[in-house]
């Protein structure tokens, strides 16, 4: 099967040009100048063309965080790995990293399996997987081992959630020291879970039962606290570390100290907290809940700072933290009590056009960047590239045709993923994907799914 993206400029990480990219099954095997693969005259050698000029051609967006059918604060988050990738294609992102979760007393092993069962015969794009660790025995120290040698190549440890998933600091230390070893990677949930417990206690014993409540008692100096912690241990094990969901200005400084002290200290943030803040709690009855995240939604004045990290390589991706949860049947499981609202919310399909529009658009960052925080930089980090992250000869052919002109008003009600709210109703974005292949076959095509629940692989990613 050869396809053929013709007229389209092509955009990388590093390039800007115009080119035809040649498609042949999986993977992209030529790029040429404008016309140079079309040497037959009328006779077209392709099973397929596409057109693609006025847009862009850009690796495929890959979301390095996601949590697709993850039971979470007494539910389950509301998109599976069908109606989650489908979304994610949608909105031009190929691959995704979900979390799987050992509970305690389990195998790291057996929470592989299961998540694996979950994606299988569903997932549209390709995927692979963190594992959160919740008890790390020293037999699950070893496991850590095999999972690197799967393809499992990065660890979530929580230092929040007492209870639940929040870990000491010596596992914390022992993980990260075995990481030296195995040349796995640590994700951490940096906010600091004991400070939280007690004012989240303290405020419900007041009375304080709104959601608003949520974001007042996970200050972000419990933000920067752990974050700061977390570099430390890192420091100490001589091994890198990866901040996930970085909201506050507080754990930002953190991560450029170490990183002015050359420490390899990588952190994510995600587009919640580039485009929303904590006014949202003050949206009128229950409608806060939508916003109710950890860490949570932080002043105005934090999105700048953290579009200024996304410019200077402090911040080196953006992923969603994608965790949909209702309103109806979910979040309502809060409405007398902020603590048992579920954590998380949608954010899959929207990345790509938020993070063009509000930071392309306006100048905030250029296209490489753009195809850096959203494709290369995570595919490299988390061990993808270059078989994903760029558009070159030997890469998969995960590709997006993104029209930057395209007019979107973001809904609930034309979005594909399954929650009935959106975070973003009635923004309008210019700038969306248009065409969708994953691995060489189209998935998205004129705002249509044409792919198939159960395409995806499951990505063995390479250690550090
Ligand atoms: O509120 C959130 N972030 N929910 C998902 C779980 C996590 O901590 O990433
Ligand atoms: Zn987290
Ligand atoms: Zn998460």
């Amino acid at each position: 099967m050869k396809t053929l993206l013709r007229g389209g400029t092509v955009v990388t990480a590093t390039d800007l040009y115009r080119g035809d990219v040649l498609i042949e099954d999986e993977r992209i095997t030529a790029i040429a100048r404008p016309g140079d693969l079309t040497p037959f005259g009328d006779q077209t050698p392709f099973d397929k063309t596409i057109d693609a000029s006025g847009k862009y051609v850009i690796p495929g967006g890959i979301d390095v965080h996601t949590h697709l059918d993850m039971p979470f604060g007494g539910t389950t988050s509301a998109d599976d790995f069908e109606s989650g990738t489908v979304a994610a294609a949608h909105g031009g992102t190929t691959s995704v990293v979900d979390f799987a979760i050992q509970y305690r007393g389990q195998t790291l092993a057996h929470a592989l399996d299961t998540w694996r069962k979950k994606a299988e015969g569903k997932a549209a794009i390709d995927y692979g997987f963190h594992m959160i660790v919740t008890e790390l025995t020293e037999s699950v120290e070893s496991e850590m081992d095999a999972l690197v040698e799967e393809g499992v190549t990065s660890f979530k440890l929580f230092m929040a959630y007492p209870g639940v998933f929040m870990l000491d600091d010596g596992s914390i230390f022992r993980a990260l020291l075995r990481t030296r070893e195995n040349g796995g990677t640590i994700c951490m949930h940096a906010e600091n879970g004991g400070v939280i417990d007690v004012l989240v206690k303290k405020a419900l014993a007041e009375g304080k039962i709104a959601p608003k409540y949520h974001a007042l008692t996970r200050p972000a100096r419990a933000e920067g606290e752990a974050t700061h912690r977390a570099i430390a241990l890192a420091e100490m094990a001589g091994v890198p570390i990866y901040i996930v969901h970085l909201s506050a200005a507080e754990a930002l400084e953190m991560v450029m100290q170490a990183r002015d002290r050359g420490l390899p200290a990588y952190a994510e943030t995600c587009p919640q907290y580039l485009f929303l803040s904590s006014d949202n709690y003050e949206e009128p009855g229950f409608d806060g809940a939508k916003y109710v995240m950890s860490p949570p939604l932080r002043g105005k004045e934090t999105q700048e700072r953290l579009w200024r990290g996304l410019a200077s390589n402090d911040l080196q991706a953006v992923s969603t933290d994608h965790c949909p949860f209702c309103m109806k049947e979910q979040k309502e499981l809060g409405r007398d009590d902020f603590s048992r609202i579920p954590n998380g919310a949608p954010g899959i399909e929207t990345r790509m056009s938020l993070v063009f529009d509000g930071g392309v658009r306006t100048g905030k960052i250029g296209l490489n960047r753009f195809v850096e925080l959203t494709s290369t930089s995570p595919a490299k980090i988390f061990g993808l590239f270059p078989r994903k992250g760029t558009v070159a000869p030997g890469s998969d052919a995960d590709l997006v045709v993104f029209d930057p002109k395209k007019k979107v008003t973001l809904s609930a009600k034309t979005l594909h993923m399954k929650v009935d709210y959106n975070p973003y109703e009635g923004r309008e974005i210019i700038g969306a994907a248009d065409t969708v292949l994953s691995r060489g076959k189209v998935v998205v095509e004129s705002g249509k799914f044409v792919g198939r629940a159960g395409a995806g692989s499951f990505l063995k990613r390479n250690p550090r």
